[in-house]
């Protein structure tokens, strides 16, 4: 990225509307329903002002933390997300690498258009997020294959057991185009691509293949099926998150899949603090939807949280300028993080972990 260089990740998404073509902006931009859960998402982490700290005598911040035990840049990881070679033809090889640039985790999605060897062949950390599948055959192999190919972590996502309705793409009679596949699957996967009015393909492709009986008996299992760290993705009630950590998690993600499943879940960050308290250190507790630069960042830390994720911006990023545009995203991030914690007073993250929060109720958008 060069020429205009965008200054905040605003800018990258302004750009990646016209990058791509409307029926794939509205697969990422989309939720379920009438996204109302994916509306109030960046509004509700935005109404959490972060009250500064004064005459501290900071005048750099260090980011760097750790997440799952290892070091990271920033307390930050890319979320799974599925089929990124709808919006560049490198896909998850280019977010990954970008990730691997900035020091922060590539989280692989089950619905992968690159393969696992290629991704965890780019040297970086990368953490492989479980769809549990109808066929437990293929779903312990994929376990496995992570594993063996050098993943650091499994994330298993239990808040889709079916996918949300999400109208976008059902009016687009969505399919995936011919080159874009969920290729570790090593399955046929027609039914995503072909189009049948008043439908979404990849929804029909989804509903044939995952298992939508997922229980606490198949966490259970999967910690017995691996030793690497579990961390469950999608919890936003504090008893869900104590049975996770009962049953052997490592981290909890608190996630409404960016507005994309129930829509008429809380935004996420209202569900932080509960089950913070709740667990009470027990687990590393990330959170995600709605993250859209350095200062949420700050607010989620300053909550309590471990770290974030890192959603649709990565998707901009890679639609604006494939890897380059992640790294700008990710870059923007972690300048703006580090900017904010200095102006907050915080020298470390330890220290913006002790910053009070308070509740804005209405808050003006400028620019
Ligand atoms: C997702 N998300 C997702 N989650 C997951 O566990 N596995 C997946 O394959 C996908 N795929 C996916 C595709 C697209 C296009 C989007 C936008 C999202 C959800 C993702 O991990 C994360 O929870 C949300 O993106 C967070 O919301 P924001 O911050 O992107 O709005």
């Amino acid at each position: 990225m060069t020429a205009s260089q965008p200054v905040c990740v605003g800018d990258v998404r302004r750009l990646a509307e016209t990058a791509v073509p409307p029926e794939v902006w509205d697969f990422v931009e989309g939720g379920s329903g009438a996204e109302l859960t994916l509306a109030s998402n960046t509004p509700a982490l935005e109404s959490v002002a972060v009250v500064p700290r004064v005459l501290t005598g900071v005048s750099t911040s260090d980011t760097s933390g750790t997440l799952l035990g290892r070091p990271v840049a920033m307390p930050v990881a890319v979320a799974p997300m599925a089929y990124q070679r709808l919006l560049h033809p490198d896909g998850e090889l280019a977010a990954a690498r970008a990730a691997q640039d900035a020091g922060v985790p590539f989280i692989l999605s089950t619905l992968s258009s690159c393969r696992i060897e290629e991704v965890t062949a780019t040297g970086g950390t990368t953490w492989f997020q479980l769809y549990w599948l109808r066929d437990e055959e293929l779903t312990s192999e994929l376990v496995r294959r992570a594993e063996r190919h050098g993943c650091s972590a499994i994330v298993l996502t239990v808040d889709a057991p079916i996918l949300g309705h999400r109208l976008r793409d059902v009016r687009n009679g969505f399919t995936l185009p011919p080159g874009v596949r969920a290729v570790n699957l090593d399955a046929p996967d027609d039914e995503a691509h072909v189009p049948i009015s008043g439908t979404s393909a990849v929804a029909t492709h989804v509903a044939a293949i995952f298992c939508a009986e997922l229980s606490w008996r198949h966490l259970a299992r999967l910690r017995e099926w691996t030793t690497l760290p579990l961390v469950v993705k999608g919890i936003l009630d504090p008893r869900d998150a104590r049975h996770a950590v009962d049953t052997g998690a490592d981290a909890i993600v608190v996630s409404n899949h960016g507005g994309r499943q129930l829509d008429a879940a809380p935004p996420s960050v209202v569900a932080l603090g509960p089950v913070i308290e709740e667990v009470g250190g027990a687990c590393e507790v990330l959170l995600d939807s709605g993250v859209r630069g350095g200062t949420d960042v700050l607010r989620a830390i300053a909550l309590g949280a471990s770290g974030v994720l890192v959603g649709r911006p990565v998707l901009w990023g890679l639609a604006a300028a494939g890897e380059a545009g992640v790294r700008r995203v990710l870059s923007l991030i972690h300048a703006e993080l580090s900017e904010a914690m200095t102006l907050a007073g915080c020298a470390d993250l330890a220290a913006t972990g002790e910053l009070r929060t308070a509740e804005v109720r209405s808050c003006a958008r400028h620019g």
